[in-house]
């Protein structure tokens, strides 16, 4: 580390201890954090946001964090996932310590937990020496940050600093597994897919919030359908059918942007068309700096090549869709 990055470290870390709010780079998307076990300063993330209360934050720790006291049990299958996927793009939920403020858990009797893989994450969760509740850091419904950019434009003037550790490897944010419940459950898809969870846990893996077996549907706010959405509206529109859907479209006079895996297919001085990578995990890596720039175009409609219905899309797939339902819309969801 270099000494002005070890500084940062150091004055992010005092931040934390003072009960301020601080952006830091994770492998997945940026996090706004704060002192966990800090009630006024969890309090300060929400204002930020805008964040409604009842939506929970997950608390993210060091690696070689002691577990037990954050989680009141921590359940064989929850061991296997932590060993094999942390660090990394990972959160478990689990029966959570009752030392955790309310306002962390949006007053649940579970906690998200994760232990990022980002060098400077690594290093802010060394140096602050506990647990780290955040959030992503964009305004509630809006697109997840991917770079110090996206948070200083979106949140700068609202929060005492943010760590820049460039672009995130993974693009999207963490898979969620609900691991405090009988059947394990996968809450939001990401990077590491069901087949990835299933092969460690060793048992098969829900997907979706769950029903039957559960009283409670833990509230997801990553799971409501407008959440990651741009202002411009926005469609999903089959490859097969996109060359049409242009036409019908600039017929009738609209500005569009497109993001496709292929190359343009009509061209047109009221297209611009954006060009994304063909495999999942570059597409994730991409996918909210394109919603991003195609949103601040101005155009009247974005138009987004449907991805294949193939298992390796699911959280991309995910995200899309979301931004499709809650495009256009002043209000947060
Ligand atoms: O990759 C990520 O997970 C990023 C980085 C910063 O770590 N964080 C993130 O946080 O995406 P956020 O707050 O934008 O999304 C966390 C999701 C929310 O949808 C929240 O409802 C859910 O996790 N969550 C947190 N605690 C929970 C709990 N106890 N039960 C169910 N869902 C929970
Ligand atoms: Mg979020």
């Amino acid at each position: 580390m270099t000494s002005d990055a070890s500084s940062q470290i150091q004055r992010a870390a005092a931040l934390l201890r003072a009960g301020e709010v601080v952006a830091f780079p994770t492998e997945t998307v940026y996090g706004l954090g704060a002192d966990a076990l800090n009630p006024a300063a969890v309090a300060k993330v929400f204002a930020a946001k805008d964040r409604p209360a009842d939506h929970p934050l997950i608390v993210h720790l060091p690696l070689n964090a002691d577990l037990s006291m954050w989680a009141r049990e921590v359940p064989p299958v929850a061991e296997k996932l932590a060993l094999a996927f942390w660090p990394g793009p990972l959160t478990l939920i689990l029966p959570r310590q009752k030392r955790i403020p309310e306002i962390v858990t949006g007053g649940q009797d579970t906690v998200g937990l994760r232990v990022p893989d980002h060098p400077l994450a690594r290093q802010l969760l060394a140096a602050f020496a506990g647990g780290i509740a955040a959030p992503s850091a964009n305004r509630f419904g809006r697109i997840s940050p991917t770079t110090a950019e996206h948070v200083r434009l979106e949140l700068g003037d609202r929060i005492a600093m943010i760590l820049d550790g460039g672009p995130c490897a993974v693009g999207i944010e963490s898979t969620i597994v609900d691991v405090s419940r009988r059947t394990p459950r996968i809450l939001r898809p990401g990077a590491i897919t069901s087949r990835d969870i299933e092969d460690v846990a060793g048992v098969p893996i829900g997907l979706g919030p769950g029903a039957g077996d559960e009283t409670e549907i833990p509230r997801v706010s990553g799971s409501l359908p407008g959440h990651y959405a741009p202002r411009t509206p926005l469609v999903l529109v089959a490859a097969a059918q996109m060359r049409d859907e242009l036409n019908a479209r600039l017929a009738q006079g609209l500005d569009l942007a497109v993001l496709g895996r292929q190359a343009q297919r009509v061209v047109d001085g009221r297209i611009h068309w954006q060009r994304a990578l063909s495999d999942p995990a570059g597409y994730a890596h991409d996918l909210y700096a394109h919603l991003r720039a195609l949103d601040a175009l101005c155009v009247d409609l974005i138009v987004i090549e449907a991805l294949p219905e193939e298992a390796a899309w699911l959280a991309v797939r995910d995200r899309l869709s979301r931004a499709a339902c809650g495009s256009g819309a002043d209000e947060e969801p």
